[in-house]
C-alpha cells in the first residue's frame, strides 16, 4: 500500500555528482514522426470528450498515429538521418540502444529489429524499458560505454507506437498518447567545453501501480484501433492523477536538484528540454526552475505524449529549427512509468 506520507515515492538522498570523464557528445540528432494527424475531434466521436477538456486539461491539440508498420519503421527514417547528417554509414555503429514500450516483439529485441533494418552490421545493442525516462537512461548508458571503452559509436533511439496499446474505447489514456521517436548518436571529443555534464536518474517501483500494462503478447503488433477481446488487457491503464502528482513533484525537483548542484542560475540555463506528458506538469517544472518560459520546449500540442520518443523529438526539432547552438547549456527532464525519472545537464556541441 503507498505509505501516508505525500510524497512517499521520492528518495531524498543526494546522488554525488559524476566525476569528470572524457567528454561524451550528441554528434548528431534526427526524428521521425507519421504523417497521418488525429486531431482531438477524431476522439470526440469516439469517446465521450471535447477538444476544450483535452487541450485545457492536457496541452494536446492532436497526434500523429502510424497506421500501418511497426516500431521499427518509425525509427528507421530517423536512424538513417540521423546518419546521414553525421556523414557516417551503418556500419560505423558499435552499439544500438533502443528505449521503448512497444518492440515489434517481445523478442528479439527492438535494438536487433533496427540493427538489421538499417544495416549496422557491426553493432550489438539491448533494449531499455524506462517508459518516458527511456531515452534518458539511454544516453546515461550508452555513455558509459564509450567512457569505458567498449564502444566508440552509440546509436541512442527513443521512441513508441503508442497506438498499438491504447484502448481508444478509454477517454482517460487513449487521448494522452501518439506515435513518434529520435535517434541520438553518442561520441567522445576532445572539446571539454561540450557534452554531457550531469545527470540524475531515478526509480520507484512502488509507483508501478499508477501506470502500466498487464502483458505484452502481440499488443505492439496489434492492428491500428482494433483489438480482439481475448487480448484486451493489452492497454496502457492509468491513475491519472496519481501519476501527475508524482510527476510534478519528480520533474521539478530533479531539475532543480541538477541546477543546484552544478551552480547554475535560470540565466545559465538556455533551454529545458522535458518530457512532454501535459503542459501542466512542464509549466510547474519550468517555474521551479525561474525559467522564462521561452526557454521551455514544448511540441506536445502536435505529437501528444509519445513515451520514450518526446525528449529526442524535441531536441532534433530544436536542432533543425536552428535554435539549438554550440555551447548552449540544455537540461533534459523526464518522469514516467516505473516510476522512473531524472535530469540530465548537457552542453550542446553540434556546431551549425
Ligand atoms: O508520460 C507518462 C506519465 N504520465 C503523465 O504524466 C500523465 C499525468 N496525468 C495527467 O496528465 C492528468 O491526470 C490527466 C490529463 C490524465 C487527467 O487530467 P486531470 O485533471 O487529472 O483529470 P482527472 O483524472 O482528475 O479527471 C477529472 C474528470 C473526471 O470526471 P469526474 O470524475 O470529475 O466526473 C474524469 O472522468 O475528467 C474526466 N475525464 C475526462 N473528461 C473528458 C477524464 N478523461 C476525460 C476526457 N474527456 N478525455
Amino acid at each position: 500500500m503507498v505509505p501516508s506520507n505525500k510524497h512517499w515515492w521520492i528518495r531524498r538522498t543526494k546522488y554525488p555528482k559524476q566525476k569528470k570523464h572524457m567528454p561524451i557528445y550528441i554528434s548528431s540528432i534526427a526524428h521521425f514522426v507519421p504523417p497521418d494527424i488525429f486531431t482531438n475531434s477524431y476522439f470526440e466521436d469516439k469517446v465521450d470528450t471535447t477538444d476544450e477538456w483535452i487541450k485545457s486539461r492536457t496541452g494536446i491539440s492532436e497526434r500523429r498515429f502510424q497506421t500501418e508498420g511497426h516500431l521499427s519503421d518509425l525509427l528507421l527514417p530517423a536512424v538513417e538521418q540521423c546518419l546521414k547528417e553525421r556523414g557516417i554509414g551503418p556500419e560505423e555503429i558499435d552499439c544500438v540502444i533502443v528505449a521503448t514500450i512497444t518492440p515489434d516483439n517481445r523478442f528479439p529485441s527492438a535494438s536487433a529489429t533496427l540493427q538489421a533494418k538499417a544495416g549496422m552490421v557491426n553493432a550489438w545493442g539491448y533494449d531499455i524499458s524506462a517508459a518516458c525516462s527511456g531515452f534518458l537512461y539511454g544516453l546515461m548508458t550508452g555513455a558509459g560505454l564509450i567512457t569505458g571503452g567498449t564502444c566508440k559509436k552509440v546509436l541512442v533511439c527513443g521512441g513508441d507506437k503508442m497506438s498499438s496499446i491504447l484502448n481508444f474505447k478509454d477517454r482517460t489514456t487513449c487521448i494522452l498518447f501518439g506515435d513518434g521517436g529520435g535517434v541520438a548518436l553518442l561520441e567522445s571529443t576532445d572539446d571539454d567545453s561540450i557534452g554531457i555534464q550531469d545527470s540524475i536518474l531515478r526509480m520507484d517501483g512502488k509507483g508501478g501501480q499508477f501506470l502500466y500494462m498487464s502483458d505484452h503478447g502481440d499488443g505492439a503488433k496489434a492492428p491500428f484501433e482494433e483489438y480482439p477481446d481475448e487480448i484486451k488487457q493489452h492497454y496502457v491503464i492509468q491513475d491519472g492523477q496519481s501519476v501527475f502528482k508524482s510527476a510534478v513533484v519528480g520533474m521539478a525537483d530533479v531539475s532543480a536538484e541538477i541546477m543546484e548542484r552544478n551552480a547554475l542560475t535560470a540565466d545559465d540555463i538556455s533551454w529545458l528540454v522535458p518530457h512532454q506528458a501535459n503542459l501542466r506538469i512542464i509549466d510547474a517544472t519550468a517555474r521551479r526552475m525561474g525559467l522564462d518560459p521561452t526557454k521551455v520546449i514544448i511540441n506536445i500540442d502536435k505529437y501528444g505524449n509519445t513515451t520514450a520518443g518526446t525528449i529526442p523529438i524535441c531536441l532534433s526539432e530544436l536542432h533543425h529549427e536552428g535554435k539549438l547552438k554550440y555551447g548552449d547549456k540544455v537540461i533534459l527532464a523526464s518522469f514516467g512509468a516505473g516510476f522512473t525519472w531524472g535530469s540530465i545537464l548537457l552542453t550542446w556541441g553540434i556546431k551549425s
